[in-house]
């Protein structure tokens, strides 16, 4: 224990020492490469509200939180959120107002398919999008649309929601369903966000909708159906609409940064890294596809010793290996902080016996002397930025990154002077032109979120807003923190400036938006 102590003492410092050499490099404005495109990004559930308006159905997180309200830290729910099912106008003045080249947002499955199939075509759900779109597109704001943000339709998941094998087509009817109705206006889509929260935390673990439990088993199976879903979706634009429109498919993988506790973990941080967002970026974006072959052996192995008589992870057939493979035309990067690991072969989640730790055999931390957001995950690394674009474009030929997620959490009460939302954004955006310069092809740049919502298992109790909502109003008012001022000016100048001090009083939209 003591000697633990000692060692992340030493890790800390050294950590303290490598991150302000860095930053006395740094001198004046740092520009960003020509063409580079910025944005913000929001959830369907966590903003719309308009939970069962006009036609729409239930899903899993309105299943979830009606039935087991408490789950939720605050036991609130995403019922009315920020009403943006209402108040779209006012986000997209907020847009203008930043002077944002584009904005990422999510669509709702049950609010376009309440019976969750293309049988039945909810119009009112298509005008809500149609609205929204056509608003932007007015102020020349790019469209960047997620297919899913977590939100599947509740029926579906009464059918076994992602470790379904007919998901695959599921997704793939929804998702034509969504070219159809949006692809001659919207240029960037994600197919899924985040694989592995959908995954691990709603399936492996209960830390997401739809809770199920079940680890060493189900984030398995959802992995694979989820990455052929994908594909298929990907494909079916390929095919039937990339000529017409010229648009890009992409995924969005949420990626911390692993690091080692000591250069003999080295091994152990690469391993964990394989499972925690390899086991989704491998089978897309390596040479070979599949999943990683330490995860395939590592399982395999487990589940012989278990008494089992195949791998609990399922395989992909030679096709499916094909057809996955390749299937993004960029790498969509959700990326927050990192985590320190070392080898432990006794690792275990919440259950003992076969389980997602058990399988990776590593034990993760952050040592309590990191700065730390409102969500207690989520400390200030920026040299793990920096480090984990640099293994992207190492590991996986260089691929166009689109950070499609980075932002940082405050707390109810903290109000408008934000400096460590300012500063955290400063510090990655920093991190991020380091990875840029030694080349990393990252083009565009979204910070999560526009405003305060629905933070998911946390309800409303961690904010991510460049705006803060007021959740007491009934229009949900909308107003700026300090960093929606800094970001506007990264945005307008196109540079990095750490002395940029904002005058915060009053807030506009500039010519041209
Ligand atoms: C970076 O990605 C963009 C978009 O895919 C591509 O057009 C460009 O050629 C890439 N640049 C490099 C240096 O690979
Ligand atoms: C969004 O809604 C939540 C909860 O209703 C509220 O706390 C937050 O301030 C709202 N954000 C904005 C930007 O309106």
């Amino acid at each position: 224990m003591l000697l633990k102590l000692v060692l992340l003492i030493c890790i800390s410092l050294s950590f303290v020492v490598q991150s302000k050499t860095v930053r006395e490099t740094k001198h004046g404005p740092r520009p960003f490469p020509e063409g580079f495109l910025f944005g913000t990004s929001t959830a369907s559930y966590q903003v719309e509200g308009g939970w069962n308006a006009e036609g729409k159905s239930e899903n899993i997180w309105d299943y979830l939180t009606h039935n087991n309200p408490c789950i939720v830290r605050d036991c609130s729910n995403g019922d009315i959120a920020n009403d943006s099912y209402n108040q779209y106008k006012r986000d997209v003045e907020m847009m203008r107002e930043l002077g944002l080249d584009f904005y990422r947002f999510s669509l709702s499955w049950t609010r376009i398919l309440p019976t969750s199939f293309p049988d039945k075509i909810n119009e009112a759900g298509i005008q809500y999008y149609n609205n929204l779109i056509d608003e932007m597109l007015k102020y020349n704001i790019e469209p960047m649309v997620t297919l899913y943000h977590w939100d599947l339709p509740q029926k579906l998941q009464e059918m076994g929601g992602w470790t379904n094998p007919h998901v695959v087509d599921w997704f793939a009817d929804y998702a034509r369903i969504a070219f159809e109705h949006f692809g001659d206006r919207v240029k960037y889509w994600i197919t899924m966000n985040e694989p592995r929260e959908v995954c691990y935390q709603g399936y492996g673990a209960a830390t997401m909708a739809p809770a199920i439990s079940i680890s060493g088993f189900a984030e398995y199976l959802c992995a694979k159906n989820l990455l052929v879903a994908h594909a298929k979706a990907y494909h079916i634009y390929d095919k039937e609409f990339r000529q017409k429109y010229g648009g890009v498919v992409g995924i969005s993988i949420s990626a911390g940064w692993i690091e080692p506790e000591t250069e003999k973990d080295t091994q152990a941080a690469f391993e964990s890294s394989q499972f925690e967002w390899g086991q989704y970026a491998h089978p897309i974006f390596s040479e070979t596809g599949d999943f990683p072959p330490v995860m395939k052996e590592r399982i395999a192995a487990k589940s012989a010793k278990q008494g089992f008589f195949r791998s609990r992870l399922p395989e992909f057939t030679p096709e499916e290996v094909e057809l996955v493979r390749g299937s993004s035309d960029f790498f969509g990067l959700n990326h927050y902080s990192t985590n320190i690991v070392y080898r432990d072969e006794t690792a275990e989640d919440y259950n003992a016996g076969p389980s997602y730790y058990d399988d990776i055999g590593t034990t993760g931390y952050q040592p309590e002397d990191w700065p730390t957001a409102a969500s207690p995950w989520l400390k200030k690394v920026p040299w793990g930025f920096y480090k984990l674009l640099t293994a992207i474009r190492t590991q996986y030929n260089n691929p166009n990154v689109i950070i499609t997620e980075n932002g940082y959490s405050t707390s109810v009460g903290d109000g408008y002077e934000d400096n460590d939302r300012v500063e955290y954004y400063k510090d990655y955006l920093d991190a991020m032109l380091d990875a840029i310069d030694e080349g990393s092809n990252v083009t565009a740049y979204t910070a999560w979120s526009l405003m305060d919502n629905f933070e998911w298992m946390a309800g409303y109790t961690e904010l991510f807003g460049l705006y803060e909502v007021d959740y007491n109003s009934p229009q949900r008012t909308r107003t700026p923190r300090k960093s929606a001022f800094v970001y506007k000016e990264i945005i307008r100048s196109r540079q990095l400036d750490y002395h940029y001090e904002p005058d915060t009083t009053v807030m506009t939209i500039d010519e041209g938006h």
